[in-house]
């Protein structure tokens, strides 16, 4: 237990602070001790910590209430707003919201009490509305794997540019990006390009029902495919209307049982090698190698997800796994820092899409084979994503990886990372998904006060750009706030 006197240390103005605090609702009445005096438990005393930095770092009493989960208690502090670190990210918002829902198109950008406005960017740097400075770790969420910005690739954007687009046929670029891909991809014989790694993943599991004829799709909790097969909080309602297997990540045995039950009409496995807005979980090799055997055993297809993990290795997270499957979807880095998707697969499956076949799969969309797209798809294949590139950035990221787990464990455990290679997630530590959730929240906005941005979630995706110069400052960053001392594990 800690007294208000042991809270307050010497500044009398605190216990003001604190009693404000009580008085408007954010701080939990204290207990009396026998003789009168004020005190407080170990849960006050967080959440006081929690709320004076988040008020620190600019965040108003409204702000702090609903971060706290205490939206609906009346508010009589607002006329008290004071100065915000962020106002311009707030009025953009509020700028954007009379014209989009909430002000935002893109809902993993949503965080509260609002995300930042970011106004540019260059190399692995960005600056947000108010002109604060920010080392860049998130990397638009594995797409911008090039950072903000890449010469070569704006020269090749160029050339397509004045070279024509939108030239309403075939184009030589497709074919060499594709040949390209087909080389790396042991699972990839021939594909097709899309828009998106959703729209990649939709068409993927629309071939496998009509090539296989059957309806049923596993997939697992926790999975991410797009926004309409998301998989975090069950079938969302959101999602296609398919017949979906919903099974736990990692676990054979249930996968098993789900063959043995249905087998016979399961048309595809669609699995990510490591389920990244799951977390950064990484899926078993025995987990995956499992599937692989239990569709050779019953003809259904494996889908390996490598929107994300294709970073992973020339030829994706299933050359690192000796795994392949029958189709593969791809997104983000291919495009270059443009909208990309391709799904790809053995012969068999995918020669149905041949305009030419007698039982034709057709797939449209205007920008599928968007020159501009392709160009700087090319460029990036052929020139950045390179096999030493992106072995470079593997080692990078899992030294990074353990260089957190290393620091979080001498400051006691309060969070933990997990995730492969470049790609990785921090999580908070402790029973309470709540708590865990507010102090993850908490150390992203004392990183972002020293200038270093990653995901509200928790996610980081490195960048080329991203040197050692920029993973140990965050690293010093990193352990300055956790030598403050507050984000302690749960009690
Ligand atoms: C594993 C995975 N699959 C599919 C998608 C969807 O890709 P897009 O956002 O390009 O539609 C994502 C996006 O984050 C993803 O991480």
């Amino acid at each position: 237990m800690h007294t208000i006197g042991a809270l307050a240390l010497h500044a009398g103005t605190k216990v003001q602070t604190i009693r404000y605090y009580e008085e408007i609702g954010l701080m939990p009445a204290p207990e009396r001790s026998a003789g009168g005096q004020r005190r407080y438990g170990e849960a006050a005393r967080d959440r006081l910590a929690f709320i004076r930095h988040a008020r620190q770092l600019g965040f108003p009493l409204e702000a702090v209430r609903e971060l706290l989960g205490l939206a609906d208690t009346p508010d009589r502090s607002c006329a008290d707003v004071d100065a915000m670190r962020t106002p311009e990210s707030a009025a953009a918002l509020a700028r954007a919201a009379r014209v989009l829902p909430g002000g935002n198109t893109r809902s993993s950008l949503w965080a509260a009490p609002y995300p930042l406005s970011i106004t540019g960017g260059a190399g692995c740097r960005i600056t947000d509305a108010d002109g604060h400075s920010y080392v860049d770790f998130l990397g638009e969420f594995t797409a911008g794997i090039f950072g903000h910005t890449c010469a070569a690739l704006e020269q090749a954007l160029t050339a397509a540019h004045r070279g024509g687009f939108g030239l309403s046929s075939h184009t030589p670029y497709e074919t060499e990006l594709a040949g390209e891909l087909a080389a790396r991809f042991p699972s990839i014989e021939l594909l097709r390009f899309a828009n998106s790694g959703t729209e990649a993943n939709v068409m993927a599991l629309a071939a496998a029902r009509l090539v296989t004829g059957r309806d049923r799709i596993v997939v697992f909790a926790g999975g991410y495919h797009g926004g309409v097969l998301t998989f975090g909080q069950g079938n969302a309602p959101v999602n296609l209307p398919l017949d979906f297997a919903i099974l736990p990540y990692n676990d054979p045995q249930a996968a098993a049982r789900e063959f043995a039950a249905s087998g016979d009409s399961i048309a595809a496995v669609l699995v990510e090698p490591m389920q990244g807005a799951g977390g950064c979980t990484v899926g078993t090799p025995a987990f995956l190698q499992a599937l692989r055997e239990l569709c050779d055993g019953s003809g259904a297809l494996l889908i390996f997800d490598e929107v994300q993990t294709a970073r992973m290795a020339p030829g994706g997270a299933q050359e690192l796994l000796g795994i392949t499957p029958d189709m593969t979807t791809l997104g983000k880095i291919f495009g270059g820092g443009l909208a990309f998707g391709a799904f790809g697969g053995r012969k068999a499956a995918m020669e149905r899409f041949d305009p030419a076949h007698a039982d034709p799969i057709p797939h449209a969309g205007t920008f599928n084979n968007n020159r501009l797209t392709m160009a700087a798809g090319l460029e990036a294949v052929r020139h950045h994503l390179t096999p030493a590139a992106l072995a470079a950035l593997y080692a990078r990221g899992e030294a990074f990886r353990a260089a957190l787990n290393d620091l979080f464990a001498d400051h006691g455990g309060a969070f933990h990372v997990t995730g492969m290679g470049s790609v990785m997630n921090i999580h908070g530590t402790g029973p309470d998904a709540a708590i865990r959730r507010d102090r993850l929240r908490l150390l992203q906005f004392r990183m972002m006060e020293r200038g270093f941005y990653f995901a509200a979630r928790g996610l980081i995706a490195l960048s080329f750009p991203l040197g050692e110069a920029e993973t140990g400052g965050f690293l010093d960053a990193l352990d300055a706030v956790l030598a403050a001392g507050r984000a302690r594990p749960e009690t």
